[in-house]
């Protein structure tokens, strides 16, 4: 395991998240202080969960759990979100056409806004979960990086919107689950942007 593997890791948060109950309550989110997930009744009903991202400090990644699937919530930086604009030719599908997205998001940036990207973590290949590089031009990932994803089962390389890059074995982007705003710092996931 390379330090920078590990340091990548030390930057990920587990977020507890809640269930949204009959009676609409909301209970903030406590990043660093383990999880809480939806029973299973809820998951296998698809419940939604919110998220409280007010913890979250630019270039960090919180991980929510969303029907048993991890939910990757970045608050990627001025610098992330320039760097996603210069690398259309190198992705697969940069607009995300061939991807899975809902309608309500920006086609590149992958998200209702910029700084903020919700992806499911799922490698469109065979299904490991990517690990969050977010560092630029680590050793071994190479001089051009500048952050993303790496999915360690058989190196399929992904950008700070889920954007996988050519050549790879994975065939697609990370799908972008429904999710809305309830507050600023609110997420949540499984209900649609209401249309505005
Ligand atoms: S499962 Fe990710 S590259 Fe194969």
């Amino acid at each position: 395991m390379s330090n920078d593997g590990t340091k990548a890791r030390r930057r990920f948060l587990v977020v507890a998240t809640t269930v949204v109950g009959a009676a609409g309550a909301a209970v903030a989110a406590v990043p660093f202080v383990g999880s809480w997930f939806p029973n299973a009744k809820a998951k296998a009903a698809g419940a939604p969960v919110k998220v409280n991202i007010s913890k979250v400090e630019p270039g960090q990644q919180l991980i929510a759990d969303w029907r048993g699937q991890p939910i990757f919530i970045v608050h990627r930086t001025p610098e992330m979100i320039s760097n996603l604009g210069k690398l259309a030719d190198q992705l697969a599908d940069p607009e995300s056409k061939a991807s899975v997205q809902p309608p309500y998001v920006d086609p590149e940036l992958r998200s209702i806004k910029p700084e903020i990207l919700l992806i499911i973590g799922i490698c469109t290949h065979l299904g490991c979960s990517p690990t969050f590089r977010p560092e630029v031009a680590p050793a071994d990932l190479g001089k051009a990086w500048v952050g993303g994803y790496f999915c360690p089962c058989h190196g399929s390389h992904y950008d700070l919107a889920g954007r996988l890059y050519k050549s790879q074995p994975a065939p697609l982007n990370m799908p972008v689950p429904p999710h809305s705003y309830e507050s600023n710092v609110l997420i949540v996931i499984g209900v649609d942007r209401e249309k505005t």
